[in-house]
């Protein structure tokens, strides 16, 4: 199913913004940017691929939920916009010269900036697991799926092994 395969995308970048946080938490702000820009890498990809083959065949069935495509898409600006302040603010953590108490309370607000992006993306997530994918996994063929599955199993698998390459460099 659909469904399935785009949960375990949404689990797999839950993971990688989990330890982008992990490194965040610990001030070590090179591998945290490092792992933000991992997650986007992913994040980039998994939007693409969901503008790419999902948001099509979802405008041209009849669907039962009240959410058209163009609230998904918005949802990705919305998303994309908020990523970018995250990582202009990283950026600029990274450039003061704090003493302790300071850096620690500027992680502090990142942190907070960040719960804020994981909650729209969160909200995002179960939208499409609930209404779009499960939709287009009880409305199109057994052909389609199958296509659709495929391209989105390799796209996901090449996006993995640009993350897996750069962590071993
Ligand atoms: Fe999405
Ligand atoms: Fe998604």
């Amino acid at each position: 199913m659909l469904v399935e395969i785009i949960q375990q995308q949404h689990r797999d970048l839950k993971e990688l913004f989990s330890r982008h946080q992990e490194m965040l938490l610990q001030a070590d702000f090179e591998n945290a940017t490092h792992r933000l820009e991992q997650f986007r890498i992913c994040l980039k990809i998994h939007m693409q691929l969901e503008e790419q083959y999902l948001f099509p065949e979802f405008a041209e069935i009849e669907h039962k939920s009240k959410w058209d495509v163009t609230l998904y898409e918005k949802e990705h600006e919305k998303i994309n916009q908020l990523y970018l302040d995250i990582a202009d603010s990283l950026q600029w953590l990274r450039e003061q010269e704090f003493n302790k108490s300071d850096q620690q309370r500027n992680i502090i607000a990142l942190l907070d900036k960040e719960k804020t992006f994981k909650g729209l993306n969160e909200h995002h997530e179960d939208r499409e697991e609930d209404a779009l994918l499960k939709e287009l996994d009880e409305q199109l063929g057994e052909r389609e799926l199958k296509e659709l599955k495929l391209d989105i199993n390799l796209t996901w698998a090449e996006a993995k092994a640009l993350v897996n390459e750069a962590q071993t460099v």
